[in-house]
C-alpha cells in the first residue's frame, strides 16, 4: 500500500538526486530536505502533501519527534475528543486499536488517505492528524490556518536511547543490529529520520513562544509526573475542556488509565498486533519511564549528548 522506488514522481526523482544523502539506520538511504532527513518515500508524500493538503481551522495536529510518546499523545488526544462518543473503558476504540491504527501521520499514509484528508469524507471533524514533520516543512495550509497544533518532545538522552532500540527492534534481520556508538555518532550528526532532533524540538519551541494560540508545547517527562495537570491543558488548549460534571465523575483520572503504558501495553492488540505499515503493536511499548539512558550510555556519551544540547539550545530557554 506504500509508496514503491518505482512509484516516485518526477520532481521528487529530480530533487533527490540534487539532495545530501545519508546511510539509513533501518533501511533506505535518507535525504536532506530543507535540513532535515527523510527516505525517499517520505519525501515523495511531503511534496505531496505540501503542494495539495488543505488544513481545516478545525483540525488538531499532533507533532512530535519520532520516540518522544507519539502513542501515548495520540491515545490521550483521542480519548479526550472522543470521551462523549465513547464513555465506556472496556468497549472503548482503544481498547481493540492500537493508538496508530485510530489517528494516523499525514506523511506516512497511503495515498489514498490523502483523498480522505482532502474531502473530509471518512474523518470526522476534529480530524486529528499526527506528524513528524519539522515545523519548517509542514503544509503552509496548517501553519497559515485556524488549526491546532500539540507538540510534545522529550529530554534528547531517553528519546536517543528509545529511538536506538526502536530500530534494532525493526531492523530487517539481514542487515544486523545498530551498534551504540555507530548510532549515537549518526544521532549527533543529525543524520537520523526527522533529525536533526534538537532544530526539530528548536523550531517548535520557537513557534510555540511566538504563537502560543496555535502551538501548545509538552514534555514527556512533566507529562509523566502531572499527566492530569496536561490532560487539562490538553482539552482546554484544544477547545473541549472538561466540565465541572465531568471532573466530579473522574474523567481525567479515567482517561488516564485507560491510556497508561500499564494498560496499552498489557492489551492483546498491543502485545500482538500488527499495524498495516507491518510493525508489529509491541515495539511501540518498550519502558515508558523517565531516566532509562542512565541504563545504557556511557559517561563519554552522556557528555557528548549534553554539550550538543547545551550548544543547539543555548539562549532559547529550552532545557530539560
Ligand atoms: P521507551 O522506549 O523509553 O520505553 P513513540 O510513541 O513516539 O514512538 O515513543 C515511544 C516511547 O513512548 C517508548 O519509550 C514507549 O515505551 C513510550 N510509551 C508508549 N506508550 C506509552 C504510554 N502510554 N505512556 C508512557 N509512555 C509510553
Amino acid at each position: 500500500k506504500y509508496l514503491q522506488e518505482e512509484e516516485l514522481t518526477e520532481e521528487c526523482k529530480e530533487l533527490i538526486s540534487s539532495l545530501p544523502t545519508e546511510k539509513g539506520w533501518i533501511g533506505p538511504p535518507l535525504y536532506q530536505f530543507q535540513g532535515f532527513w527523510h527516505s525517499s518515500k517520505i519525501l515523495s508524500t511531503i511534496l505531496t502533501c505540501q503542494k495539495n493538503f488543505q488544513a481545516q481551522d478545525s483540525d488538531i495536529f499532533l507533532t512530535t519527534t519520532p520516540k518522544s510518546g507519539t502513542t501515548w499523545l495520540k491515545a490521550i488526544v483521542f480519548a479526550l475528543v472522543n470521551r462523549r462518543k465513547y464513555p465506556d473503558p472496556i468497549n472503548h476504540p482503544l481498547v481493540t486499536n492500537n493508538p496508530h491504527a485510530l489517528v494516523r501521520y499525514l506523511e506516512l499514509e497511503p495515498r489514498i488517505d490523502y483523498q480522505a484528508y482532502d474531502t473530509s469524507t471518512t474523518i470526522a471533524s476534529p480530524r486529528l492528524i499526527a506528524t513528524h514533520l519539522p515545523f519548517v516543512s509542514l503544509p503552509e495550509s496548517v501553519k497559515n490556518s485556524a488549526c491546532k497544533l500539540v507538540y510534545l518532545c522529550r529530554n534528547p538522552k531517553d528519546n536517543f536511547v528509545s529511538f536506538w532500540q526502536f530500530a534494532n527492534a525493526v531492523i530487517p534481520k539481514e542487515m544486523g543490529t545498530n551498534s551504540l556508538e555507530e548510532t549515537l555518532d549518526k544521532f549527533c550528526r543529525g543524520g537520523n529520520i526527522y533529525g536533526p532532533f534538537w532544530d526539530h524540538v528548536l523550531g517548535y519551541w520557537k513557534e510555540s513562544l511566538e504563537n502560543p494560540q496555535k502551538l501548545l508545547f509538552l514534555k514527556y517527562e512533566e507529562m509523566k509526573e502531572h499527566p492530569e495537570i496536561h490532560l487539562r491543558r490538553i482539552a482546554e488548549f484544544i477547545g473541549c475542556p472538561l466540565s465541572l460534571e465531568e471532573e466530579s465523575k473522574g474523567v481525567v483520572d479515567d482517561i488516564l488509565k485507560l491510556c497508561s503504558f500499564d494498560t496499552l501495553s498489557n492489551l492483546e492488540v498491543n502485545k500482538s498486533g500488527k499495524l498495516s505499515s507491518g510493525h508489529d503493536t509491541s515495539v511501540f511499548f518498550r519502558r515508558g519511564e523517565v531516566g532509562d539512558w542512565k541504563n545504557h550510555l556511557t559517561p563519554e556519551m552522556i557528555r557528548k549528548l549534553d554539550q550538543i544540547t547545551e550548544e543547539k539550545w543555548r539562549g532559547s530557554g529550552l532545557s530539560f
